[in-house]
């Protein structure tokens, strides 16, 4: 197949365009490298531009005719929605407004859209099924919500097909070595953790009185090579499926924080210096995936995400990253 890659050279992009690229299909990525890493597409295409970009958008369909469009290029710190929510609307919801707007344009139908579990806001304790109602806690994971609404509409105004993944917790490394997560500032978790036990800042540990077994957050964390597994899946289902389709990715097991240190002490052997902080504005205390639907409509099965294969390969990038 031809796949474009919106956000191709960013951490979850990045870990597709490999995936793609093993499977021996044609990729072309389009990433104004304002988060992205060039050193991370190892000579694959690159149109360096932004999607709330027109003119470059039709530029580059009229050059190359993809058969899926695999929609990454966003911005996702959830702190930063907090503080600069327009900024959130504009490049997450206008640009992909945009990005449909010249897929209609070029008569292009299939898109397989990177969407959050942050589309679910403050949710209960137990397993999140897609059928749970979307009340988003932060302006990121309303970008996410709208950018579903849009390809909703688009499924009945003209026949776009979409599949919309609901990620939980992204995290580990391609386990060649050659690619991982690399954002800055880092404000994720695992990152975060090797850098403390490497000798670099100490853990700040964002509350430990949530309502959970130890008091700090529960997340889902899942291998971003199996998150990439999972978009190959879905664009196939897209040649069979027509219609808007949202599944999550997930584990379906949670951890707490604190759990991951644990985690990560046992893989390294090392101690992680840290100490407990005041809750993060925008926090959910608890998201585990139900991810049923995904097995069952894509055929999906996570096989890294076990938390020591999420470690050791983020540990592995950690050690020897090139960028
Ligand atoms: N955390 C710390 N210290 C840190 C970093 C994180 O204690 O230095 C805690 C957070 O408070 C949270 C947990 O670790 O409880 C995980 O935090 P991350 O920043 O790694 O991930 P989030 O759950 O905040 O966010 C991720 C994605 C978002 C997505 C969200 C919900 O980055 O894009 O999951 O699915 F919206």
């Amino acid at each position: 197949m031809k796949a474009c890659v919106f956000g191709g050279a960013g951490y979850i992009g990045s870990h597709m365009v490999r995936a793609l690229v093993r499977a021996g299909h044609d990729v072309l990525v389009f990433d104004n490298l304002s988060t992205g890493h060039r050193e991370s597409l190892g000579g694959v295409p690159l149109v360096e531009a932004d999607i709330l970009d027109i003119a470059a958008l039709d530029r580059t369909f009229e050059g190359w005719r993809p058969d899926v469009v695999f929609h990454f290029a966003a911005l996702s710190i959830v702190a930063e929605s907090v503080r600069d929510p327009e900024r959130y609307q504009h490049n997450n919801v206008d640009g992909s407004a945009r990005l449909i707007d010249a897929m209609h344009r070029h008569g292009l139908q299939r898109m397989v859209f990177s969407s959050s579990a942050a589309v679910y806001g403050a949710t209960p304790s137990g397993l999140i099924h897609e059928s749970r109602a979307l009340e988003p806690i932060n302006p990121y994971g309303e970008s996410k919500r709208r950018v579903e609404a849009l390809l909703a509409q688009a499924s009945e105004a003209w026949g776009l097909s979409s599949v919309s993944l609901r990620y939980f917790n992204a995290a580990g490394a391609d386990p060649g070595g050659e690619i991982g997560e690399a954002h800055d500032p880092e404000t994720h978790l695992i990152p975060n953790v090797l850098r403390a036990v490497d000798g670099g800042v100490p853990l700040q540990m964002f509350g430990d009185d949530y309502p959970t077994r130890d008091g700090t957050c529960v997340r889902d964390y899942v291998h971003v090579n199996d998150l990439a597994d999972a978009h190959l899946r879905a664009a196939e289902f897209l040649r069979h499926n027509e219609g808007a389709f949202q599944f999550n990715l997930g584990s379906g097991r949670g951890f707490t924080v604190r759990e991951v240190v644990d985690a990560v002490e046992r893989v390294t052997g090392r101690r992680v210096p840290h100490h407990i902080a005041p809750r993060r504005e925008g926090d959910p205390a608890t998201l585990i995936a139900d991810t049923a639907l995904a097995t069952k409509n894509l055929g999906w099965v996570p096989a890294l995400s076990d938390v020591d294969s999420i470690v050791e390969t983020a540990w592995h990038w950690h050690l020897h990253r090139r960028y």
